[in-house]
């Protein structure tokens, strides 16, 4: 068999406290991503999601108590945020909120030169690239001189996102879904925007971290998984997610 893209070996988090591992959230997940699969992860409230979505970021705040994470066969789990970007994980939610004064263009052009690792990429370049994958996700193109994150609306950030994620290129893309007050139209540009990119990228894999069934309507995966008290208690195809659907999350309690 072939090295896995991205693999969560027996994964054991806890959350820090002064340093030292606190209560265990997470309780043994595993988890095998191959080139171009689409992984939906769901769970109910307080399941571990956002905690496994912030380990994934390599967020200090949470401790790895036992299990790895490896990436194109390597083990990454101490490997801090922007080695694990470079390498080519993207993390949709890595940036923060709003960076005051910086246009979308200038951020991507860091971005970019940051994981390719050129000090002196071309503005023309980037500025080109900007403006195709605009074009390819149907943005407005006055967008890229908009000060990052500053009044986007729900869809607004997410166009942003996926913009980030076509214009870095990765081969792993981490897109957290769990905290979304999004309306339909900000799940459908999701949905959308990772199609157009899969199209130039179809071996780039895809963790979908979700509370809603609904954006699976927009994006077909490969796997589903269901996450409860830490733990995944079922995998399967799409049909896991209409059982889920109908059903609710109380069926796998
Ligand atoms: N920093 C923290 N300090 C204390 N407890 C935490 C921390 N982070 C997470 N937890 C606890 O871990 C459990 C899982 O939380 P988590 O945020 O990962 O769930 P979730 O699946 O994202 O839920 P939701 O759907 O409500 O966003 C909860 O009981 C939560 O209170
Ligand atoms: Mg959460």
């Amino acid at each position: 068999m072939t090295t896995p893209l991205f693999q969560i070996d027996d994964l054991h988090v806890a959350v820090a406290e002064d340093g030292a591992p606190g209560p265990e959230i997470l309780k043994g997940v595993d988890l095998v991503v191959q080139p171009g699969e689409i992984h939906a992860l769901m769970g109910p409230n307080g399941s571990g999601k956002s905690t496994l979505a912030n380990t994934l970021l390599a967020n200090p705040e949470y401790l790895v108590t036992q299990g790895a994470l490896r990436f194109k066969g390597e083990d990454i789990t101490l490997w801090e945020t922007d080695v694990r970007a470079k390498a080519g994980m993207f993390l949709a939610f890595q940036y923060p909120q709003e960076i005051a004064g910086v246009p979308v263009r200038s951020f991507l052009q860091q971005a970019l030169a940051a994981r390719k690792g050129i000090d002196d990429l071309s503005a023309l370049e980037t500025r080109l690239a900007v403006m195709d994958w605009m074009n390819r996700l149907q943005m407005d193109p006055s967008f890229a001189d908009r000060y990052l994150n500053e009044g986007f609306s729900g869809g607004e950030k997410k166009r942003n996102e996926i913009l980030q994620m076509a214009i870095l290129e990765p081969d792993l893309a981490i897109l957290d879904e769990t905290d979304s007050g999004l309306d339909i139209d900000a799940l459908r540009v999701v949905a959308s925007g990772v199609q157009e990119v899969r199209k130039d990228r179809p071996e780039m894999g895809v963790v979908l971290i979700t509370h809603y069934q609904r954006i699976l309507d927009h994006l077909t995966p490969d796997r589903v998984h269901i996450l409860i008290d830490g733990r995944i208690v079922d995998s399967g195809g799409p049909e896991l997610a209409e059982r889920l659907e109908k059903d609710g999350f109380e069926s796998w309690r």
